[in-house]
């Protein structure tokens, strides 16, 4: 059905979590009807303001909850798999936050699952459906301002170092490359595809935790310069230097932001109106393949899904970050 209601619930109430839902309001033919917490009583306040009419203290329980249609997956990255993996097997289409998991292999298993049980599953990275990033990438493919000589893209803040903070703990993923450090590394694979080699250098926290990683990615003719830092305030932009202009995705490159394009001298700023957080873009395009009877996007497919988790290997094997 062109319109069906498509029914949410989400596992893990932090922080995007009420981002997700905040957005999912504004979307027609949507509805949150299921939230679990490890904790009740904030599976409770949770429901309440976001209007589910349920609220789990277990993940399992949403997972087996048949009024659900759509899970999104918004614990700490260490335990995409295992969520995913839960929810798959009960049959629920699946959006998972990213990075997609801790590794390739972990993301070839979610897969596998996902095509055994006949189920959508799609990494939530939310910037490939932003209208200002998607018309980056139609003037970066259409070579509107001829080939790309050099991308720069960096995604950066300063944090204090907090243990109790799934961005600083070790266990649970923390550390700059995979929290933010998949963003520049997306904004190169989605322009430029897979490069030819990777060069990188990082720095660590006592924990083991990357606080930042500097990457050059080498291409034929051209280098893509990027880095992540949780202890430094960056810009958070990508610059596209062309041969006949330079196309900007403005501070906050990866979130609803503007686009520059400065071309012989002279500047325009482009403006997308954005009136939510920007989580609804993905969801919509989510929704709409599941009426569609559609078991992966075409956009976010399995094999984008796997190069991006694959480079963050190769990056993790080259600054020796293990998790
Ligand atoms: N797309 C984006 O823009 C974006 C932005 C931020 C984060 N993310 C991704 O979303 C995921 C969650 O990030 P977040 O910032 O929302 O994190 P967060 O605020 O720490 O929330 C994570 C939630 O996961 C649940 N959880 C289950 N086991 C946990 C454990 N052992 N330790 C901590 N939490 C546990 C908790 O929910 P309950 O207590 O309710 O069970 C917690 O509130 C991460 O993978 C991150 O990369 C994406």
């Amino acid at each position: 059905m062109k319109n069906r209601k498509i029914r949410w619930g989400i596992i893990g109430l932090g922080s995007i979590a009420n981002k997700f839902a905040t957005d999912l309001a504004t979307i027609k033919n949507a509805e949150l009807v299921a939230v679990a917490s490890r904790n009740q009583e904030k599976a409770h306040e949770f429901a309440k303001k976001y209007n589910s009419k349920k609220a789990y203290n277990s993940y399992e329980a949403l997972a087996k909850d048949v009024e659900v249609d759509a899970v999104y997956i918004a614990t700490p990255h260490s335990f995409h798999k295992e969520h995913s993996i839960l929810c798959l097997q009960h049959k629920k289409a699946v959006l998972c936050e990213k990075p997609f998991a801790m590794n390739l292999e972990e993301v070839e298993e979610m897969i596998a699952v996902a095509k055994e049980n006949n189920v959508l599953l799609m990494e939530a990275l939310w910037t490939y459906f932003l209208p200002h990033y998607i018309y980056v990438l139609d003037l970066v493919k259409s070579e509107k301002f001829g080939e790309v000589l050099k991308l720069e893209a960096d995604f950066g803040f300063s944090r204090e170092f907090d243990n109790n903070s799934r961005l600083f703990k070790k266990e649970v993923g923390g550390g700059s490359l995979l929290d933010i450090g998949i963003y520049p590394i997306f904004a190169a694979l989605s322009t430029l595809g897979k490069p030819n080699s990777i060069d990188a250098n990082a720095t660590f926290f006592d924990n083991g935790a990357d606080s930042e990683c500097n990457m050059t990615f080498n291409y034929k003719d051209i280098k893509a310069v990027l880095k992540s830092t949780i202890v430094e305030d960056m810009a958070t932009e990508a610059i596209f230097t062309c041969e006949k202009g330079i196309i900007k995705i403005n501070t906050m490159f990866h979130m609803p932001t503007t686009v520059t394009i400065i071309e012989k001298g002279k500047e325009e700023t482009i403006d997308f109106n954005y009136k939510t957080i920007g989580y609804n873009f993905e969801t919509e395009h989510f929704n709409n393949l599941l009426r569609e009877n559609k078991k992966e996007s075409n956009i976010m497919t399995f094999e984008f899904s796997k190069n991006l988790i694959k480079t963050l290997d190769s990056v993790r094997e080259i600054i020796g970050l293990e998790y």
